[in-house]
């Protein structure tokens, strides 16, 4: 996810376990509005390594935390390389980023997740990346050069201009397999999605990347794909397509503690466990990082999140968005 999530708001937070304090090494503009943000430990140490697809939280300036993907080669453990789409309309992470960091700087980052993972039993991969959305799939590419894979990655952005990495990927992607389409701020002159992915084809991968509008016109394209065979990653929660059900109240047991809690009507699980002294991980409280995860004991959990696969939820759910379908959960928690 390049991906501004909507992060929650943590003053002051100390690096711990869970986080990193990294440097930031370079800042460079990728593209039209893209600040490229390199980190780095100041000791020049090994980072962790990551995954393909992974993404990271960033505690800003004035106590935000937003989510950004790792669009840089997950070999290369001497940096993480961020692309940041600045969002004048946003919620002022991007801006904090853009206006207020400064190279030299260190910032708290937290451990890397993988809620994108790049399909391993793919025979053939097609990457699609609407603007900022390329940041993941960068590393893909990166990723699936390496072990010789047959790909093909579309960058779809609105000049060449505002094509992040366009000049690496030329380098990096062998030739044939990148493909640029510029639309000129007109979706319609752009890549025909539902074309190019008319036709599934045996051991196909299908993985993409975008605003809203992108990732509603991969859906619809992907809608008849095999299932397991479509793999997206969301910056933001789309908006709903139905209006939501009015959620009822239900009790969940979280199994280490030893502790059960009640969720009201209007209350997640996550601020329900907080209300009874207790913290579960998270980030960006909207079902589209991970960070809540929990496997599931007992009950049947409503799921309302945005990343997870059919073979994930039926063993777990994620705590900020998902409720129960009965009375009662019982969690590994
Ligand atoms: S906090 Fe991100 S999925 Fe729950």
């Amino acid at each position: 996810m390049n991906a501004p999530l909507p992060g929650a708001a943590v003053a002051g937070l100390p690096a711990t376990a869970a986080t990193l304090q990294l440097q930031v090494r370079g800042l460079r503009l990728e593209a039209e509005g893209v600040l490229g943000v390199e980190l780095a430990d100041p000791g020049g140490a090994a980072l962790p390594a990551v995954e393909a697809g992974a993404h990271v939280d960033l505690h800003l300036p004035g106590g935000l935390v937003r989510s950004y993907s790792l669009a840089g080669d997950p070999a290369d453990r001497r940096s993480w390389r961020l692309g940041v789409l600045r969002e004048a309309q946003g919620r002022g992470g991007s801006r904090s980023l853009h206006e207020r960091v400064r190279v030299g700087e260190l910032l708290t980052v937290g451990a890397p997740r993988n809620a994108f993972a790049l399909p391993a039993q793919a025979s053939h991969v097609v990457l699609l990346a609407g603007g900022i959305g390329i940041t993941p799939l960068k590393a893909m590419a990166h990723q699936l050069v390496r072990e010789g894979r047959s790909f093909a990655l579309h960058l779809c952005a609105r000049s060449p201009r505002h094509a992040a990495y366009a000049e690496e990927l030329q380098a990096l992607v062998p030739a044939g397999r990148l493909h640029l389409h510029f639309d000129g701020g007109d979706p319609a002159r752009g890549l025909d999605i539902a074309a190019l992915l008319a036709t599934p084809a045996a051991g196909t991968h299908v993985c993409y990347c975008g605003p809203a509008g992108f990732m509603r016109a991969c859906a619809e394209a992907t809608a008849h794909w095999p299932a397991g065979t479509v793999h997206c990653e969301h910056f933001k929660a789309p908006e709903p397509t139905t209006p939501a059900l009015p959620a009822g109240a239900f009790e969940v047991h979280l199994a280490r503690a030893g502790l059960t809690v009640q969720v009201q009507p209007a209350q997640t699980i996550v601020r329900a466990i907080e209300l009874a002294g207790l913290r579960v991980p998270t980030s960006c409280l909207s079902g589209l990082c991970g960070a809540c995860k929990v496997d599931v004991l007992e009950g049947e959990p409503e799921h309302n999140d945005y990343i997870l696969s059919d073979e994930e939820k039926a063993r777990c759910m994620t705590v900020c968005v998902s409720r129960a379908r009965g009375p009662r959960l019982v969690l590994d928690l």
